[in-house]
This record gives structure tokens, sequence and C-alpha cells, in this order.
């Protein structure tokens, strides 16, 4: 069924927007929609050759500002952004590392790691761009940025100070944001997740093959962009268990202890 659009809608032609996580997955997808509606954007993630190839396929104004947000300047790299085409009108941070490991053998490097880039560059972007542009600003959180999930204390810990920073933005100006609450979405995310040892987990799960397809993801999202919505939740199973845990919290107890992260593989 056609939407039919509001006329308070945000309306992408010719809007600046700077993607971060553009490489790969929800990024990536959001990228491809945004060219079609002939936004304009500046594109980041750590592989710049990868980019440089979107860029290629997108049939639209683009800029690549390759970056890792493990270790950026974030003073010069938000520079760069605004100088890329002048301004910005969307920022969406959608870079994101995942996690497969239990607590009891996570050091806390891994935690640290999942804490800078899942949590502190999206902040640092955030507080470089606030007293420069009122850009819209679209947080890509998680599920389990609304509750606990097995093999995800970091991942789970970082997506919920993200949904804490952003949330509390909400409130405190005038700066339109949106947090997006994605469940499990096909994409690369299992592959690259840190383990305990650091290392990638390098296994695309079962779980994540079922997730929901990334360009409805990436659909769903801009649609509540577009609307201006201050959250998304775009899940399947995974929003049962999340009303389970404020309505019935023992239920959800009973069977998110269930899940086993080895389980997924
Ligand atoms: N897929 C899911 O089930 C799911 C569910 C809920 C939320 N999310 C969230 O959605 C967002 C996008 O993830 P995805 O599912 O699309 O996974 P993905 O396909 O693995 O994409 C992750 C993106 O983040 C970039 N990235 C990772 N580390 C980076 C770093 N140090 N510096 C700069 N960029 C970095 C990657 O690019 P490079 O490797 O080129 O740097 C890639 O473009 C993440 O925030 C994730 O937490 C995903």
């Amino acid at each position: 069924m056609t939407r039919v659009m509001h006329k308070n809608d945000i309306n992408f032609t010719g809007k600046i927007v700077w993607i971060t996580g553009a490489s790969s997955g929800i990024g990536e997808a959001l990228a491809e929609l945004l060219a079609g509606k002939k936004a304009k954007l500046i594109l980041t993630a750590r592989r710049a050759d990868v980019l440089a190839t979107l860029a290629a396929r997108l049939d639209t104004a683009v800029k690549t500002l390759p970056a890792d947000l493990y270790e950026a300047d974030f003073k010069a790299l938000t520079t760069a952004a605004l100088n890329a085409f002048g301004n910005i009108d969307i920022v969406i941070h959608a870079a994101g590392v995942g996690q497969r490991s239990l607590a009891a053998v996570t050091p806390l490097q891994v935690y640290r790691q999942l804490m800078e880039i899942n949590f502190f560059a999206p902040v640092a972007i955030t507080g470089q761009l606030l007293p420069l542009c009122r850009a819209h600003m679209v947080v890509i959180g998680s599920m389990s940025g609304l509750m606990g999930f097995p093999g995800r204390s970091g991942y789970a810990a970082s997506k919920h100070a993200l949904k804490g920073y952003f949330e509390t933005l909400q409130v405190e100006q005038d700066v339109p944001v949106t947090i997006v609450s994605p469940g499990r979405v096909q994409t690369n995310l299992s592959l690259s997740a840190i383990t305990a040892s650091g290392e990638a987990h390098g296994v695309m799960d079962e779980a994540q093959l079922k997730g929901i397809p990334v360009m409805e993801c990436a659909t769903r999202i801009l649609k509540g962009v577009a609307r201006q919505k201050k959250h998304v939740i775009i899940a399947r199973k995974e929003q049962y268990l999340y009303w389970l845990h404020w309505w019935w919290p023992r239920l959800y107890y009973k069977i998110a202890k269930k899940y086993s992260f080895v389980r997924d593989k």
C-alpha cells in the first residue's frame, strides 16, 4: 500500500545527508534510497575503496569521507563533512560494530572498542555539529539498546548509552532527533562482531540471515525520518520480547535466557 505523504514530511530532494557506516548494510541501503531521491550524500566508513565504488554507482552528488571512527579527529572530520557541500541537513549515525561474547569472559578492551565506535563517535560528531548547524540526527540504535540480550553485554550497553544521550538531546534542545531501534536485519553485522579475543566473529549467524531485509529496514527508517518521528522500532519477534520485558518481566527473563549467541551460529 502506498503511504500518503503528509504535508509536514521532509522531502529529501536536495538535502545534504551525511551517512556514517555507508560502506555496508543499513548505511549502504540508506545511501541507495537517498540517491534515488536526489539527496546530496557524504559517505563515511573505513573502507575508502568500497565507498568509492558505491559513490560511482549512485546517480546523485556524492562526496566520500573515509575515516576510522575508533580513533578519528572528530573536529577535522566534521569540518570536512560541513565543507563537502557547505552545510549538513541530516546526519545518519549508522556505523557500528556488533559483539559475540559472554560478559564473564569479555575483557575491558572489548567494551572500550564497542563504546568508542557505537557511542563516543556519534556523540563526538554531534557535539562538534551542534554549535554549527541544526542537522536532524538519525541514530541507528538497536532492540539491544532497549533490553539485555545474551552475548551482547557491551553492544547493549553502548546502544543503551546512545539512546540515553540522544533522548536527552530530544528534551534539552530543539534539534530534531530520530532514534531507530532495529531488531535483526540481514547485513554483515554478525561477521564483523567482536569476540572476547578482540577478533571478528567471522560467522554469518542464522538468525541474522532470517532478519528483516535491509532495504525494507532502510525504507522504514526513511519514513520515520520524513515524519520526524522521535523513536522508530523496526523489528519482528524481538519487539514482543521487548514488550514482555515491560509487562511480563518474568517471561522476558525466561525467554531471553534461552537465547544463546552460541546457538545463533
Ligand atoms: N543488522 C542488524 O541486525 C542490526 C540490528 C540493530 C542495529 N543495527 C545497527 O545498524 C548499524 C549498521 O549496521 P549493519 O547491520 O548495517 O552492519 P554492517 O553491514 O556490518 O555495517 C556496519 C558499518 O559500520 C562501519 N564501521 C564499522 N566500524 C567502523 C569504524 N571503526 N569506523 C568507521 N566505520 C565503521 C562499516 O564500514 P567499514 O567496515 O568500511 O568501516 C559498515 O559500513 C549499526 O550501528 C548496528 O549496530 C544492526
